[in-house]
């Protein structure tokens, strides 16, 4: 139901954290807040930070759903509160920071710093010996179709909501994630990327990698860039069980 026209008084529950103050501990703080005609959460805890608590610490960049930053728990559900209309929300709203990241303070994380980790480990670029010694060498026109795939897969922003949506990782921390496997797809797909099944089988064909997801589905029930995850990491699990099985 849009509840737009509706005048009402919003409330919303944030959960507030200062990890570097001794004296502080997690707590809820509940602000009231107008609703406005079009209002997004974002524009909401403006509001609070402007108006009420300049001390609220949340991240927003682009404002658009295209940075990433603004990934919370609205509801005990990881999305993006830039695209997050109030109107679609019951007027008591919960906010929360994304688990399993570096708190910054209330609801700002560090998720560049998981990242970069990631991208390191499964060293999420492309893989060409001769390309890199020559750098006259032109590089060899894409089938289309195959660019368009590729660049379906790319769109991942590293937001972290198919992480916090995800059981696995609670139980191994160092579990790649949907995002993980999702870079790996994106590059096994890419014939500029030289590297061998069995090179990328060093890097997924365990339980932190490929083996280790349950077929949870929550990933992509949240991926807020609706990513075709779930038939990306069955792609990967046969391709992974294929070239285990010849080794
Ligand atoms: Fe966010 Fe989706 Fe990328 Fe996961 S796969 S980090 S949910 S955009
Ligand atoms: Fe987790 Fe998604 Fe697999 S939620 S268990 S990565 S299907
Ligand atoms: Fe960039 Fe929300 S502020 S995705």
């Amino acid at each position: 139901m849009n509840k737009e026209n509706s005048n009402r008084v919003l409330k919303i529950s944030i959960l507030r954290f200062d990890p570097n103050d001794p004296e502080d501990f997690p707590h809820m703080e509940t602000f009231e807040v107008l609703e406005a005609v079009g209002m997004t959460l974002f524009i909401a805890l403006n509001d609070i930070r402007e108006h009420q608590d300049n001390s609220l610490k949340f991240d927003f960049v682009c404002r658009a759903g295209i940075c990433g930053s603004c990934s919370m728990l609205v509801n005990g559900r990881p999305t993006l509160a830039c695209r997050t209309l109030t109107s679609k929300l019951d007027e008591h709203i919960t906010l929360a920071p994304l688990p399993l990241f570096e708190l910054i303070g209330d609801l700002s994380i560090y998720t560049g710093k998981w990242m970069r980790g990631l991208n390191k480990r499964l060293e999420t670029w492309i893989h060409d010996k001769e390309m890199q010694l020559s750098i006259d060498k032109l590089e060899e026109a894409m089938d289309p179709d195959l660019a368009d795939e590729i660049y379906e897969l790319d769109r991942c922003i590293e937001c972290g909501c198919c992480v916090a949506g995800c059981g696995t990782i609670q139980m191994r921390p160092d579990f790649v994630g949907a995002v993980g496997l999702n870079k790996i797809a994106r590059y096994h797909l890419d014939p500029r990327d030289k590297r061998s099944d069995e090179e990328y089988y060093e890097l997924i064909g365990d339980e932190d990698g490929v083996f280790g997801c349950m077929t949870l589905l929550g990933c992509e029930d949240v991926c807020p860039k609706d990513l075709p995850l779930q038939s990306k990491i069955a792609y990967l699990r046969r391709m992974m069980l294929r070239t285990g099985m010849k080794s």
